[in-house]
């Protein structure tokens, strides 16, 4: 099939995910377009996708599953039995239903999974585990991951013979939020308002920066990670607390899933 655009989707509060689909991208022979939707948009975009158009969804898994936020901007999502294939970035821990989630989600709405690939890298809330991944070799099955679907495009003059398993389970594992709440030094906060505007979920009031929804919040930090001033912060004692749970069971030597 000739191939028009490829797109890509995806939700990357931390940056990383981005870093591994831009990598994948970068293997694959069509101009592309990016839809990030990291940033919280109170109305949704229309992503509507032609045929011969090929998307990748790259997300952060929260929980064992796809986060609840990105899921949000699916309603205004259509492809057209679109060729389309999965990025899940994790923390070195689990990946459970997240693909499986994910595939469901977007078959339901149009479009034909011909891969997907789980990698693991370093943990967003605690980033001594799988510290600095993707590594050099991460970084080479994520480009290899591109080369397989570019060959796959190419060669392939129907998409519909494909049968993607991944795995995971159905009804998905209950998510349970992370109550890791970022609050605000007010001694070093200057309200330049850069962590409401970038804000996935829009728990930050941009009226008041120093004010945070926690009801909202979803714990991805990107507000700590961005805040120049350094004035975004999480409870040092929760952190800890956190890091211990974490290091028992991640590992920091898991290997990427590649389904094709
Ligand atoms: C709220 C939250 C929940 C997470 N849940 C998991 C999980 O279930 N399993 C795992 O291995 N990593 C988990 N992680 C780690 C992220 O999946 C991982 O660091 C991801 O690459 C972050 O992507 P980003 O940099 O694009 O935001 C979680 C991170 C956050 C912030």
């Amino acid at each position: 099939m000739k191939m028009n655009e490829l797109k890509l989707v995806y939700f990357s509060p931390t940056g990383t995910t981005r870093k591994v689909i831009m990598e994948a991208a970068r293997n694959i022979d069509l101009k592309s377009v990016s839809f990030d939707l990291t940033v919280h948009k109170e109305k949704k975009p229309v992503l509507q996708f032609k045929k011969n158009d090929f998307v990748i969804f790259g997300i952060p898994v929260y929980g064992g599953r796809v986060p609840q936020t990105f899921l949000e901007y699916f309603d205004t999502l259509k492809g057209d039995n679109t060729p389309a294939a999965l990025m899940a970035t994790y923390g070195c821990r689990e990946y459970e239903d997240a693909l499986l989630e994910l595939k469901t989600e977007v078959e339901n709405r149009g479009f034909k999974v011909i891969g997907a690939g789980a990698f693991p890298v370093e943990h967003s809330i605690v980033r001594s585990i799988g510290l600095s991944r993707p590594n050099k070799s991460d970084m080479k099955i994520i480009a290899d991951f591109g080369i397989q679907l570019n060959r796959r495009l190419k060669q392939e003059e129907s998409f519909d013979g494909f049968n993607i398993q991944v795995p995971g389970n159905s009804p998905y594992r209950k998510y349970s939020r992370t109550p890791l709440y970022p609050k605000t030094d007010v001694s070093r906060c200057t309200e330049c308002g850069a962590c409401a505007k970038s804000c996935p979920s829009g728990a930050i009031s941009s009226a008041d920066p120093k004010k945070t929804n926690n009801k909202k919040c979803i714990s991805c930090l990107k507000c700590v990670r961005g805040c120049k001033q350094k004035a975004r912060y999480v409870n040092k004692f929760k952190l800890k607390m956190a890091q211990r749970k974490l290091t028992k069971v991640c590992q920091n030597d898991k290997a990427a899933d590649i389904f094709l």
